[in-house]
């Protein structure tokens, strides 16, 4: 026999009631969870990059004749699940344009993002991968060489007793304007 008892219905009503407020609940807060979490993840991925003001190095230890030296950046890195401290971000060039100013540049090639270096040689700088030259203060030297633009400066400041610090950022490669990363 089947019980057909108002009674017997009720839990399994209730549950479905249940079940459907929370669908409803749900649906009407999705739209500002999603937003947040979109902004939740733009910080994140500009948090990843380590972007930001970096100590680097000392002022005794760059050449005073103007000689770059190439210099880890050292700094803390977080993305949206973890944080990672002291680790290498990317490298600078730094040199001594006189006394107490210097001129620092990303290593990263803006033609497609290979690691430039320097040659005493030249006294300038090199890409490896297609041959674009720079010149000591940056610019492009060849014109036939393939880099829409010359090397990324950075800001650099001398703080307290000689701290080097570099506000380190990334650039979009393969363009002529310069965009950040
Ligand atoms: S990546 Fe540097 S010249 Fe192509």
């Amino acid at each position: 026999m089947h019980d057909v008892s108002p009674s017997s219905g009720q839990p399994r009503r209730r549950f479905l009631q249940s079940t459907a407020a929370l669908a409803l609940a749900a649906g009407a807060v999705a739209p500002p969870v999603g937003v947040g979490l979109a902004a939740f993840l733009e910080t994140a991925r500009r948090q990843a990059t380590g972007a930001g003001w970096v100590r680097v190095t000392t002022l005794t230890a760059l050449p005073a004749d103007g000689v770059p030296r190439k210099f880890a950046v050292i700094a803390d890195r977080q993305n949206a699940w973890n944080r990672q401290r002291a680790v290498p971000i990317g490298a600078v060039y730094l040199r001594r344009t006189g006394g107490w100013e210097i001129e620092a540049f990303n290593v990263i090639c803006p033609h497609a993002g290979c690691l430039v270096t320097y040659s005493a040689e030249r006294k300038g700088y090199l890409c490896p991968c297609h041959n674009s030259t720079f010149g000591l203060d940056g610019s492009i030297r060849d014109p036939a060489s393939p880099a829409p633009r010359g090397l990324d400066p950075l800001e650099v400041e001398v703080r307290g007793e000689g701290e080097v610090w570099v506000r380190y950022r990334r650039f979009l490669t393969g363009r002529k304007e310069r965009i950040e990363a």
